[in-house]
């Protein structure tokens, strides 16, 4: 039985510029869904999995977004003068959400690479993978229900999910047979196909399982689509010497990685909280 996953790696490197001009100034992981910056929502899933050890791999200047999760000692000194012990609280839990070790990525050569300059701190086992810009609302959380698949099955596990064909160009598709229970044995992966190239409408979403071996098949890989060292064809090398799983998780996923999809994210979020519901019916009656 493999060892549980303990470590996690998510790449927040980027320029953030679909998000501009407000990323100028505000590196992308920080922009609020709601009260809380994208960077929050991964990092929690993660600490919900078990899982506190964590590398984010920013750009140079972007060190506020692991800034966010250290205490801000003024304000918590502030809070606690004011005696507002809730919000006092809900500061110290995001500091005690996980361990953040900060891996500067000078240059974006792609995800595969962002994922490389973690291995020192990852080390020869089986690790995490969450790209922050999938938001996934779920009662068990997305990346266990991968580590799961991968603690049956071994080797590294995707999560899956089918996507309307417009979307194809713009993600990782998977070529799957499927064994039960929502998990695909992998037999291909092709990165950002041609929808006429695809192999099927089952995409890629950012939270991976992968094993030690993924390191050494980024440093020899050439540049894929995009020209950029892709992960996704790093994982396909695996394939045939070791389990490739997908999982179409049980969740709601939202990419928020482009205006609307943020703004779906908002909306998404203000639903589900008691406070915000009511604003979002008053304004779009049903
Ligand atoms: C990355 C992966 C892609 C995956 C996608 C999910 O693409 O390379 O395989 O489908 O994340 O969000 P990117 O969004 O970085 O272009």
């Amino acid at each position: 039985m493999p060892q549980s996953v303990r470590k996690a790696v998510i790449p927040a490197a980027g320029l953030g510029t679909r998000f501009l001009p407000v990323t100028s100034a505000v590196p992308k992981p920080l922009l609020p869904v709601i009260d809380r910056p994208l960077i929050h929502y991964g990092v929690a899933e993660l600490a919900a999995a078990g899982i506190h050890e964590i590398a984010m791999v920013i750009s140079p200047g972007l060190e506020a977004v692991a800034g966010y999760f250290r205490p801000n000692i003024p304000l918590q000194n502030a809070l606690e003068e004011r005696g507002d012990a809730a919000r006092l609280a809900q500061l110290k839990d995001i500091c005690d959400l996980a361990e953040i070790t900060v891996i500067e990525q000078a240059e974006a050569r792609g995800l595969g690479h962002a994922i490389l300059m973690a291995r020192d701190f990852i080390g020869n086992e089986s690790f995490a993978v969450l790209l922050p810009d999938d938001l996934i609302w779920s009662d068990v959380p997305a990346i266990a229900q991968l580590a799961r698949v991968s603690a049956e099955h071994g080797g590294s596990v995707l999560a899956a999910k089918r996507v309307r064909r417009e979307a194809i160009p713009g993600l990782g598709i998977i070529d799957a047979d499927p064994v039960g229970n929502g998990v695909q044995r992998v037999h291909g992966l092709v990165e950002k196909p041609p929808i006429e190239e695809a192999p099927s409408d089952l995409a890629i979403i950012g939270r991976y399982i992968l094993t030690p071996g993924v390191f050494d098949r980024i440093e020899y890989a050439s540049a894929g689509a995009l020209g950029e060292i892709q992960l996704t064809d790093a994982i396909a090398g695996a394939i045939g010497s070791e389990p490739v799983h997908a999982i179409e998780f049980e969740g709601d996923h939202i990419d928020a990685g482009t205006p609307p999809g943020m703004f779906a994210a908002n909306v998404y979020e203000a639903r589900r909280r008691d406070e915000l519901s009511g604003v979002i019916s008053e304004l779009i009656p049903d």
